[in-house]
């Protein structure tokens, strides 16, 4: 007797703890973008992302060197397909092909749970690749049912935030009416595979295109005073979660309020081109730091509070051929020699620098930091997001304890 009260008490406590723990584990997602010529080999990489304490990565490919230098860790991965490959993914056979090739070969050692299908296609503006979409994401989603993988691989696509028409204020937030007629089946599809809608959002471009208008603490998650939604009265304090609002409203506009919105890219770049206002080391630094604390405090945007973040940080590295602005090509959080691009102002990372962290092999390749050494800059990353993480626990952790006496009390 005692003991079925000890087991049933205990299974309580740890069905409590199941509900609430992954909840509260951090979890950031990076983008690992490779358009360079001078990145570190993907074995190498490893270290690198969880130096971060990034748990997900989103790849632009399936590059076969990262799936397999990801094998057995952990690390979630989203796997893309580049829009150079829809047309030929309105071929059924194709796509069983494709996902066979680049999903089914890795699993389950690597953990892929989700296709993007073509990135920021909608706001090329180019018709033939937009009529090719949908059916790509139908036929990759068929290919993944044949082969018995739709229940752990999602299939999706990556949206620009310029698909809004409106995006403030939040509440007012609605689509490109000439893109409505091809969102809604994708929407429709989400809906039905219960698949996330991403997002890229990038309160940079705001800046950048209105430096004079727009708070840089607003953008920058800094203490401000914010913004009052005058419909909804939430009170905004940083424009990410007022973007991210205005797609929800957008969303719910055509019905679809309870889809799941996932940001798959934001960063803050930390170079530019002197035309570029805002594109510095400071703001970089500020931008993706707050971002990092505000991933492991998960408190949710005003329209879904205590809703999990699903935020993939851009970028992992500098990518040095990448076309377009200076800014392009310095989203990345670490140099391509893997040393950190600045530190990311958390407690504790302020000591990491350059020369605290790799040396350069005769390849050119950053050796992989030692695990145990403590003077590692990695390291210290790491440390410091874990105990940002930790200490959302810690809030977490009372609740979790008077559920634990309540059910005691319950079960004696
Ligand atoms: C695409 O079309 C929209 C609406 O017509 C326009 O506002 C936008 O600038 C265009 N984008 C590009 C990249 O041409
Ligand atoms: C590298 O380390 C030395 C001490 O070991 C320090 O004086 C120097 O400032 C560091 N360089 C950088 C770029 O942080």
């Amino acid at each position: 007797m005692e003991y079925s009260r000890f087991y049933y008490c205990a299974s309580l406590i740890l069905s409590i703890s199941g509900l609430v723990f992954p909840v509260m584990v951090g979890s950031i997602g990076i983008n690992y973008g490779q358009i360079a010529n001078n990145l570190p080999a993907p074995d190498n990489v490893v270290p690198l992302v969880k130096s971060i304490g990034a748990t997900k990565v989103k790849l632009y490919d399936a590059d076969p060197r990262v799936l397999k230098a990801f094998a057995n860790t952990g690390v979630e991965f989203i796997v893309g397909l580049g829009n150079e490959y829809l047309s030929k993914m309105r071929d059924p056979e194709k796509a069983q092909a494709w996902v066979k090739t680049n999903v089914q070969a890795y699993l389950p050692a690597t953990k892929i749970t989700c296709i993007t299908i073509g990135n920021e296609v909608l706001t090329f503006n180019d018709t033939g690749l937009t009529d090719n979409l949908f059916p790509a994401m139908q036929n990759i989603h068929t290919a993944l049912v044949n082969l018995g993988l739709d229940k752990q691989v999602s299939v999706t696509t990556a949206h620009s935030l310029a698909i809004l028409e409106v995006s403030y204020p939040p509440s007012a937030g609605s689509f490109r009416k000439d893109l409505v007629g091809c969102i809604t089946p994708i929407l429709n599809f989400h809906a039905k595979t219960n698949s996330p809608f991403l997002i890229n959002a990038y309160p940079f471009f705001a800046y950048k295109s209105n430096p004079k208008q727009i708070s840089l603490d607003f953008v920058l998650f800094q203490p401000n005073q914010g913004i009052v939604d005058s419909k909804s009265n939430f009170h905004y304090d940083n424009m990410l979660f007022a973007q991210i609002d205005a797609v929800h409203s957008a969303l719910a506009s055509l019905g679809y309020s309870k889809l799941p919105v996932h940001i798959s890219e934001t960063g803050w770049p930390s170079k530019g081109d002197a035309d570029e206002v805002g594109a510095t080391l400071e703001n970089a630094k500020k931008y993706n730091g707050n971002l990092l604390k505000i991933i492991c405090q998960r408190k949710g945007t005003p329209m879904r509070p205590n809703t999990d973040f699903n935020i993939y940080v851009f970028a992992l590295f500098n990518e040095n051929m990448k076309p377009g602005p200076a800014s392009e090509r310095n989203y990345g959080l670490f140099k391509p020699d893997g040393t950190p691009a600045y530190s990311l102002g958390i407690s504790g990372t302020d000591a990491v620098s350059a020369n605290t962290t790799t040396t350069t092999t005769t390849t050119g390749a950053p050796a992989p930091p030692s695990p145990d050494s403590s003077s590692n800059g990695y390291l210290s990353i790491s440390a410091a997001v874990k105990e940002r993480c930790c200490s959302c626990i810690g809030q977490l952790l009372f609740p979790l304890l008077l559920l634990s006496y309540l059910a005691f009390r319950l079960a004696f």
